[in-house]
C-alpha cells in the first residue's frame, strides 16, 4: 500500500476524512440506533433519542466500516446493523460507568444519571445492551452476536476489576493492562473481527484483524488516560482529573511509581489525596513530566498500535484501507 500520510496530516482530520468516506454506512448506524430510540418504553424513547442527537466520534463503527469495506464481502445493511450494535453497547456502557465514576460531565453535556437520575440511567444502559443483541443475533455467521456477547461479559468483567482495585496504589502494570484490555480493547477487538469476517477475509486474517482492533484498543484507553491528566487534551469533552480522584492507578502513574525513589512516592500520594485541588493537579502533573511518565505512557501506546501495522500493510490497496490506516498512524495524537 503507498503512503497516504502527508505532513499536514493530524488525527482531527484524518478521522473526518474517514468519516466521509465511510459517511453511507455511519448515516445507516444513526438511522438504526434513532429506530431504536423510537421503539424505546415509556421516557427511555425520548432520553435515548436526546442521548444520540449528540453524536460521539464513532470510532467504533469507523473503523469496523472501513475494515469490511476493504474486502470483497461487504454489505452495507449488514455492516451497520452490527456498528449500530456495537455502538449501543458503547453507549450502554458509557451511561453505566458516569454512574459508577460519579461523572457529571460525557459529550459536554450533562450524563445520564445527573439528568434522569440512577433508576433511569441503569435501565438506559441496560436496554441498549439487550437490544445491540437483538440486531445482531439473526446475523448470517453465530461468529458475529459471539463476538459482541464476549465483549460484553469483558467489559462487565474488567470494570468489576478496576471497581475492586480502585484505591490500590501497588497496581501493577500487569493489571492495568488487564483492566484496559476488558475495558476498551475488547470492544475494538470485536470491531476487528466482526470487520474482517464482514469483509470476507481468511480465518487469519480475521484473526490479525482482531489483534489490530485490540491493540488499537489499547493504545486509545491508554490516549484517553493522558487526556485525563489534561495532556494533550485540547479539545476533551469531559472533566479531567477524574482517574485521580477515583483513586484509580493509571499507566503514567504507574510508570512513575516504578521509577520514583522514596520522597518522589510520598509526594505523590500526598497530592493525590486531595486531587480535586487545582493546584495539586498541576504539581501531579509536573512531577510526573520530571519521570517523562506522559511521554513513556505515549510510547508505548504507540507500540501498541504499530504492531498491527504489518497487517494493514498486507490488505489489498483500497481507499478504505488507507484511510483505516491512517487513523490507526496518527490516533496517538488524538486530543478528545
Ligand atoms: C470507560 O472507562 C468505561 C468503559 C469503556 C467500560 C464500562 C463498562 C461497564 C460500566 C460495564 C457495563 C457494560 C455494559 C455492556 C452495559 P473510563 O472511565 O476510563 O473512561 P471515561 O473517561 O470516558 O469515563
Ligand atoms: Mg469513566
Amino acid at each position: 500500500m503507498k503512503e497516504v500520510l502527508t505532513p499536514r496530516a493530524d488525527y482531527a482530520s484524518v478521522l473526518s476524512e474517514a468519516r466521509d468516506y465511510a459517511s453511507p454506512g455511519l448515516e445507516r448506524v444513526q438511522a438504526i440506533m434513532e429506530s431504536v430510540a423510537r421503539g424505546a418504553p415509556g421516557n427511555l424513547s425520548g432520553h435515548l433519542q436526546q442521548l444520540l442527537n449528540r453524536r460521539g466520534k464513532r470510532v467504533r463503527s469507523t473503523f469496523l466500516l472501513l475494515l469490511a469495506q476493504a474486502g470483497p464481502g461487504f454489505d452495507l445493511e449488514r455492516a451497520a446493523r452490527v456498528c449500530a450494535a456495537i455502538e449501543l453497547i458503547h453507549l450502554g456502557s458509557l451511561i453505566h460507568d458516569d454512574i459508577i465514576d460519579g461523572s457529571d460531565l460525557r459529550r459536554d453535556e450533562k450524563t445520564a444519571h445527573q439528568r434522569w437520575g440512577n433508576r433511569v440511567a441503569v435501565l438506559l444502559g441496560d436496554y441498549t445492551l439487550s437490544k445491540s443483541m437483538e440486531l445482531i443475533w439473526e446475523d448470517a455467521d453465530r461468529r458475529v452476536p459471539l463476538s459482541l456477547c464476549r465483549a460484553s461479559s469483558a467489559l462487565i468483567t474488567a470494570e468489576v476489576l478496576e471497581v475492586e482495585r480502585a484505591g490500590r496504589m501497588d497496581l501493577t502494570l500487569e493489571e492495568y493492562r488487564e483492566i484496559i484490555a476488558g475495558k476498551t480493547a475488547a470492544l475494538f477487538d470485536a470491531c476487528g473481527e466482526c470487520g474482517a469476517l464482514l469483509a470476507g477475509f481468511d480465518a487469519a486474517d480475521v484473526r490479525r484483524a482482531s489483534a489490530l482492533g485490540r491493540n488499537f484498543g489499547l493504545a486509545f484507553q491508554i490516549i484517553d488516560d493522558l487526556l485525563d491528566f489534561g495532556v494533550g487534551a485540547e479539545q476533551l469533552d469531559k472533566r479531567t482529573f477524574s482517574d485521580v480522584k477515583n483513586g484509580l492507578l493509571t499507566l503514567p502513574l504507574i510508570l512513575f511509581l516504578n521509577a520514583a525513589n522514596p520522597e518522589e512516592k510520598a509526594r505523590l500520594l500526598g497530592l493525590m489525596k486531595e486531587a480535586d485541588v487545582e493546584a495539586n493537579q498541576i504539581a501531579i502533573r509536573a512531577l510526573l513530566e520530571t519521570r517523562d511518565a506522559f511521554g513513556q505512557a505515549r510510547a508505548m501506546a504507540l507500540d501498541s498500535v504499530r504492531s498491527g501495522l504489518e497487517f494493514l500493510e498486507s490488505l489489498p490497496a483500497s481507499p478504505a484501507a488507507q484511510h483505516l490506516r491512517q487513523v490507526c498512524l496518527l490516533m496517538t495524537e488524538r486530543s478528545l
